[in-house]
């Protein structure tokens, strides 16, 4: 089975992430596989709503660490990360995620791009980009301070605190809590409900509510360049062989 499932159910798009031996670790063809398939729901005129979900007991534990180490060596960040980050900031569809289990890293940055966020008890967000020598991606550096305030944006992005589903409700990352068992039927009927209304009138006044979307796709692109710097750093190098040569 792919790693990415698209299906179209009605006028939403199903987005799932589908490797969870891994974990929903994203590979560069994960996150290639993302981008096309919101590029092109952006020119679909039958699809009103993306959906993005992971597994019941993980959403994804973030870029594939692996990928991480062989970029450190070429210097380069995968194009298809960009892409992805870019198709995200520029979605001109609504965006839903179902999330259940860990949302690490781009797990959880991801859902700063969302419009709803659908997340089961069991879910918890966490971003550990400093501790692993790198640091914060996909505009968060940008949007999450203006989300929930610089103090509890730093707690997040650079001291790596974890938050739970209660805890990332409170500072607006997510929408509802719901029992795991209920997850994708919620997501989906949240989905839904954004899909039946005018179409124009939600993309307007999503428009309106993103504002300057050119703004983070710049952050974006800053990121990345400071990224590649970070992946190429000692401090990246010692993390990332620690988490990969961990004995368990
Ligand atoms: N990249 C590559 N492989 C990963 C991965 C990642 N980001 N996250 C998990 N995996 C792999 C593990 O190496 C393991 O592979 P193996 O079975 O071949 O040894 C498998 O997925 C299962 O992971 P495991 O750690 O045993 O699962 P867990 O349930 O104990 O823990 C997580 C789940 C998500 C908490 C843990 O895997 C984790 O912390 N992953 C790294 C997250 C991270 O730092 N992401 C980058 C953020 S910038």
């Amino acid at each position: 089975m792919p790693d990415i499932l698209i299906s179209n159910e009605g006028p939403v798009r199903k987005i799932r992430m589908n490797r969870p031996e891994k974990k929903n670790a994203l590979t560069l063809a994960m996150y290639e596989a993302m981008a096309a398939a919101i590029e092109d729901a952006g020119t679909d005129t039958s699809v009103r709503c993306l959906l993005i979900a992971g597994a019941p007991d993980i959403f994804c534990a973030g870029n594939d660490l692996n990928d991480f180490v062989a970029m450190a060596r070429t210097g380069a960040l995968g194009n298809p990360i960009v892409r992805f980050l870019h198709a995200l900031a520029r979605c001109e569809k609504p965006l839903v995620a179902a999330v259940g289990g860990a949302a690490v890293g781009i797990g959880t940055t991801m859902l700063l791009h969302c419009d709803q966020v659908i997340a089961s008890d069991s879910a918890v967000f966490l971003t550990p980009f400093v501790s692993l020598g790198l640091l914060p991606e996909a505009g968060s550096s940008l949007i999450a301070p203006r989300l929930m305030g610089n103090a509890r944006a730093f707690s997040l992005l650079v001291m790596g605190k974890s938050l739970s589903a209660e805890a990332a409700k409170s500072v607006g990352i997510i929408n509802a809590i719901v029992p795991a068992a209920d997850l994708n039927a919620q997501a989906l009927a949240a989905a839904r409900d954004i899909a039946a209304l005018p179409a124009e009138s939600v993309s307007a006044a999503r428009r309106l509510m993103r504002g300057n979307v050119e703004e983070i796709v710049a952050r974006i692109d800053e990121e990345v360049e400071a990224f590649k710097t970070r992946l190429a750093s000692p401090e990246a190098k010692a993390a990332l062989a620690m988490f990969l040569n961990r004995k368990r």
